[in-house]
């Protein structure tokens, strides 16, 4: 991407460049001279545009213009020498004039004449009618500080040195021509130029040499004038040229009819400062950014861990994230994470007990060693974020800081159901029994979480671990879905390659089929759910068993209850802190149901909706056979075909799983 701009940006710089190299030069032609035309000159007072022709000075009838001066310019200068470059541009210029003496009889003798100026500024000499042509003045006659040089047509002897009433002459900072020709031998008369409609002039300077010609509709061209001219030596490197006109006792019309001006380009130096200028920050800016993009690629290559700064983006990009906490707060709620507030504690980090707001809360803290990635840290901000359910524990917030990851959890006073159905015998203490009634909320509550995450909210979520010490319970013992416990079973998550069959969840839980799939699909999580209500009901831990060779363990409690089943025995599996009080009918249909979602053929088991059914005593369980149906692979789940194609190899590891495309 950078060298694209690279190149943009030096096209434009050298397209920049060659665009104002351009104005460099002068180039115009007024085939005729129009009203509209006056914004491209400069016109002194009382010169005008009339009759298709530039009036230099005017033929006002009732107000006869004498002892005048009048100007045009071009609005632009041109540059004409660079000292730098030590060079000359060269120009050529054509016009027509027609120049129209009062030749009434009083008038005598006729008025002066007009001259094709270079001038150093448009500054129009004052007194400079008369004799001087427009020229110069009296003070500035023979002075450098003219800055003038032009080409006369002089219509009158004004004094000494003028040969006649009718000659052209090169003039430099003075009206005392340095060379003049008579237009007599060459049959031109410049006061009846109305005689051959105009007299057309072409000056040319080649940067040494200045020539003058001149013809009319009757005469060929002569050339006039050919003088060695340095022209740098009198005027500045840029010039304006032009025309001047001056009347005497007499008034006399010197009209402009046409004008045409070409100019070679000398690179101007301070448009080239210009390119400069535009030029080197641009290059500067670009070639900074490649330095930069180079030293932030080769930083994230030094430290790949530090690719945590774009979760922030992709968390705040999501609408649903929740609250972003700083660090120093959670740090400050959680008594700077004092070992006393502990929770528990997981291969992914520690939870601690925090207040917030003067409110129970509890901040998951990622070890820095946790192989808890983080897409995962960002699946569940964005994901567990989104959910709103009573029976799941509530996400409040997050905090990236310091490459610390930290989720902040509702806090659940009762915390987990495993130490109310299996005790803590390490600490030698017995939680009060839960009740039949107790136990059954819990369940259905559990139902209700996994029918939200499958069906009810916007994209279908796995849960992928469920199990008793996931389960939270509220100081009302409702059952809330929760990840603490996650963190002990998901160590592999270095393994995210797209051939890696990672297998996520805890053993005892998991479905028969996960073990050739290493798949979590909307049945295992059901498998799942089935044996976390064996535990419920029997206050027995699963029994362990990782590899398929494993299953038929009679340790369990899958199998145990399955023969059971078979003996019609079921009610023997009853916790036996339950002191038989319980409803009978409804333990059996809770037992089978268990086994229907226990099932060994996933197509089988129930969906979690169905199982909501039968537990509010809508539809009665499924059936269930007797012996345990032998487990035959492959025996692909109805939902895992399409949903195989969603799983990324990266969600696999996450102990939530989004599915797109419901
Ligand atoms: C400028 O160029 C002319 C020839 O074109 C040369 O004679 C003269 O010495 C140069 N002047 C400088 C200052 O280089
Ligand atoms: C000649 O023209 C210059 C520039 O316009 C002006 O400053 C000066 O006064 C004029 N001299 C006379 C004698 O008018
Ligand atoms: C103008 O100045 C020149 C010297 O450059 C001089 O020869 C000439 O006589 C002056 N003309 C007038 C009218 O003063
Ligand atoms: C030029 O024309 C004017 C006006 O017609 C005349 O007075 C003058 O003598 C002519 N000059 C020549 C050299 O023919
Ligand atoms: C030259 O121009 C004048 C004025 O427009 C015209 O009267 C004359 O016939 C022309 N002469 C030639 C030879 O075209
Ligand atoms: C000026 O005239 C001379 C001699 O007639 C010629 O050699 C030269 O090329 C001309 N210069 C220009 C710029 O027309
Ligand atoms: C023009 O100026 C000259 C010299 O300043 C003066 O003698 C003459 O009377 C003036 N002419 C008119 C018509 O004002
Ligand atoms: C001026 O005219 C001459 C001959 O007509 C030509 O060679 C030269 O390139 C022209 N110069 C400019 C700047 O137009």
């Amino acid at each position: 991407m950078c060298f694209s701009k690279v190149f943009w940006s030096l096209l434009l710089a050298v397209l920049l460049g060659g665009a104002l190299t351009q104005v460099g030069c002068l180039d115009f032609n007024f085939p005729t001279f129009k009203k509209e035309d006056e914004h491209k000159l400069i016109i002194s007072e009382g010169t005008t545009i009339l009759m298709n022709a530039v009036q230099v000075t005017p033929d006002v009838a009732n107000d006869p213009i004498t002892n005048y001066s009048g100007h045009i310019f071009y609005n632009k200068p041109f540059r004409l020498w660079s000292k730098s470059k030590n060079i000359t541009a060269s120009f050529n210029t054509t016009f027509d004039l027609r120049i129209t003496p009062d030749l009434s009889p009083k008038q005598s003798p006729v008025g002066e004449g007009m001259a094709f100026i270079l001038a150093a500024d448009t500054t129009f000499p004052q007194k400079s009618e008369g004799h001087w042509l427009g020229i110069v003045n009296a003070s500035t006659n023979g002075s450098r500080q003219a800055k003038i040089v032009a080409v006369e047509f002089d219509t009158r002897k004004s004094y000494e040195e003028d040969i006649d009433d009718n000659h052209v002459g090169l003039d430099v900072n003075s009206i005392h021509s340095i060379e003049q020709v008579s237009l007599t031998r060459y049959g031109i008369n410049l006061s009846e130029t109305y005689l051959y409609d105009a007299i057309k002039v072409r000056v040319q300077y080649d940067g040494k040499v200045m020539n003058v010609s001149a013809k009319t509709n009757i005469t060929s061209e002569y050339k006039l004038i050919s003088l060695p001219l340095e022209l740098s030596s009198y005027l500045p490197e840029k010039v304006f040229v032009g025309f001047s006109a001056s009347t005497g006792n007499a008034i006399q019309t010197n009209c402009l009819r046409t004008w045409e001006f070409h100019s070679s380009d000398i690179v101007d130096e301070e448009l080239e400062m210009l390119w400069v200028w535009i030029t080197v920050p641009v290059v500067l800016i670009v070639l900074s950014m490649i330095v930069f993009y180079l030293y932030w690629q080769n930083k994230h290559r030094e430290q790949p861990e530090d690719a945590y700064p774009r979760i922030e983006d992709q968390i705040q990009g999501s609408s649903m994230a929740p609250q972003k906490f700083k660090f120093k707060d959670l740090r400050k709620a959680t008594g700077n994470f004092n070992p006393k507030n502990k929770l528990g504690k997981g291969g992914f980090g520690t939870v601690y007990k925090g207040f917030l707001a003067s409110k129970e809360v509890a901040v998951k803290r990622m070890s820095k060693d946790s192989s808890q990635g983080k897409q995962e840290f960002i699946a569940e901000v964005t994901t567990i974020g989104s959910l709103h359910h009573k029976n799941l524990v509530r996400l409040i917030g997050w905090c990236y800081e310091r490459r610390e990851l930290l989720l902040v959890y509702e806090f659940m006073p009762n915390c987990s159901l495993d130490k109310f159905i299996f005790g803590n015998e390490k600490l030698g203490m017995e939680e009060p029994t839960l009740s039949w009634e107790r136990r059954h909320t819990i369940i259905y509550g559990v139902a209700q979480a996994l029918d939200y995450l499958h069906n009810g909210c916007e994209k279908r979520v796995l849960h992928r671990d469920i199990k008793a010490s996931n389960i939270m319970l509220d100081s009302e013992f409702n059952a809330k879905l929760g990840d603490f416990g996650l963190a002990r079973t998901l160590q592999q998550s270095k393994n995210t390659h797209h051939t890696t069959k990672v297998i996520a969840g805890t053993p005892g839980y998991m479905a028969p089929e996960t073990f050739l799939t290493g798949r979590a699909t909307v049945e295992t999580d059901v498998y799942a759910f089935g044996v976390l209500v064996l535990e419920i009901v029997s206050g027995r831990k699963p029994g362990s068993q990782n590899e398929q060779s494993d299953y038929n363990n009679k340790n369990n409690i899958v199998y145990w209850l399955w023969d059971l089943h078979r003996q019609e025995r079921m009610l023997d599996a009853v916790d036996s802190r339950l002191s038989n009080e319980f409803d009978e009918e409804g333990m059996l249909s809770m037992l089978v149901l268990a086994l229907a979602c226990c099932h060994p053929n996933p197509h089988q088991r129930p969906s979690m909706r169905t199982v909501l059914q039968v537990l509010t005593g809508e539809v009665p369980p499924p059936l269930v056979p007797t012996e345990r149906p032998a487990f035959v692979w492959p025996a692909m789940p109805p939902s895992f075909k399409e949903d195989a194609e969603n799983f990324s190899s990266g969600s696999q590891l996450s102990p939530f799983t989004e599915l797109t495309g419901r």
